[in-house]
């Protein structure tokens, strides 16, 4: 009998678990399931056959300031890029670091002295593999490039081809976009982070096409994110202040190398003129036939990288293709 008790108490626990509500606390500590914080800066969720992989930079846990850079250069040795897991956008599994730091040579891109940022990964359906690109840059960020990956599986190990400079431009902080079609975009800060780059990927989605976009010249956004809804394109991005907040803007089109109008800071409520201490990295796409989708942000720590915390949030639409992100100090995914 008492065996069949506990039986039944672990079950209505199971089911109280499963089915409660599954709260987001933006800007907060979130842990995986081992209850070890969620180490995956920077970063970008796929949905591939039922699972989300959540990559991000895997931080070092000592921030130091660049030895002989003026700017506010605080960094973390390069850990490779960390990839998480989850059914329901909530619980995260570590999986590993997706794309291993070469620890053994200095002249590799991603050797820990290197910086990796702003891992993005995508699907491609021709070639059957995953597709990352990152930012890769010199401890200086002088070096302004992009780096490629490659992965049969989604939690890796992913390996690393070549880091270059799209048809010699710098490419600093960047993101993909797949579109419904197939195609795929690497969108990226150029010309001294001066102005946004939107460039068509070869089929593979391992190589740039001739065919790019140069938007917004002399604008300086950069960390962009971008989803479609209905037939409209979103791009949301902030301004260059380093680690510092800045205020955001978002942007819509009507293709993605169509013509891009600024629609002004998307945030609402206190602190919205700083994107609530965050900036911009990716927006979940969960269910665009009902509208949701999350927007992630970076609130960075530069003093203390490694605890720099995520700011999710659900976006929010109105007419004439108008989004608003309003700030929650808590918020259930079963309300999205
Ligand atoms: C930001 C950029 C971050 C990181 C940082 C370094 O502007 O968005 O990804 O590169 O600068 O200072």
């Amino acid at each position: 009998m008492k065996t069949f008790n506990f039986l039944l108490l672990s079950i209505v626990a199971i089911g109280l678990y499963s089915c409660g509500p599954k709260m987001i606390y933006p800007g907060e500590v979130w842990t995986d399931t081992e209850q070890n914080m969620i180490n995956a800066h920077g970063g970008g969720v796929l949905y591939h056959n039922g699972t989300y992989y959540w990559y991000g930079e895997y931080k070092n846990d000592s921030t130091y300031h660049a030895p002989g850079v003026e700017w506010d250069c605080y960094r973390t040795e390069a850990g490779g890029v960390a990839c998480y897991s989850s059914k329901d956008l909530h619980s995260w599994k570590f999986e590993g670091v997706a794309l291993k730091p070469d620890m053994a040579n200095p002249e590799s891109d991603i050797h820990p002295s290197m910086v990796i940022e702003r891992p993005k990964v995508i699907y491609n359906e021709k070639t059957g593999k995953f597709v990352m690109w990152m930012h890769i840059d010199s401890y200086n960020y002088s070096k302004a490039a992009t780096g490629v990956a490659v992965s049969d599986s989604p939690t890796g190990g992913f390996k690393y081809l070549h880091s270059l400079r799209p048809y010699g431009e710098e490419s600093r902080d960047m993101t993909l976009f797949k579109d419904g079609d197939g195609k795929a975009y690497h969108v990226y800060s150029a010309k001294g982070n001066s102005t946004l780059y939107i460039h068509l990927l070869s089929d593979d989605y391992l190589e740039h096409t001739e065919t790019y976009k140069a938007v917004f010249p002399g604008k300086f956004r950069e960390a962009p994110a971008i989803f479609k809804r209905q037939d409209k394109y979103y791009m949301i991005t902030s301004g260059c202040s380093g680690w510092d907040p800045n205020e955001a803007e978002y942007a819509i089109a009507d293709s993605m190398l169509g013509e891009w109008t600024a629609m002004g800071n998307p945030c609402v409520g206190e602190n919205a003129d700083r994107t609530f201490g965050g900036q911009s990295t990716h927006v979940i796409t969960v269910d665009p036939e009902n509208d949701k989708y999350i927007a992630m942000f970076d609130k960075w720590n530069k003093l203390d990288l490694i605890n720099s915390r995520y700011i999710w949030l659900p976006v929010q639409f109105h007419s004439a293709d108008s989004i608003t992100i309003e700030w929650k100090d808590e918020w259930s995914l079963n309300d999205l």
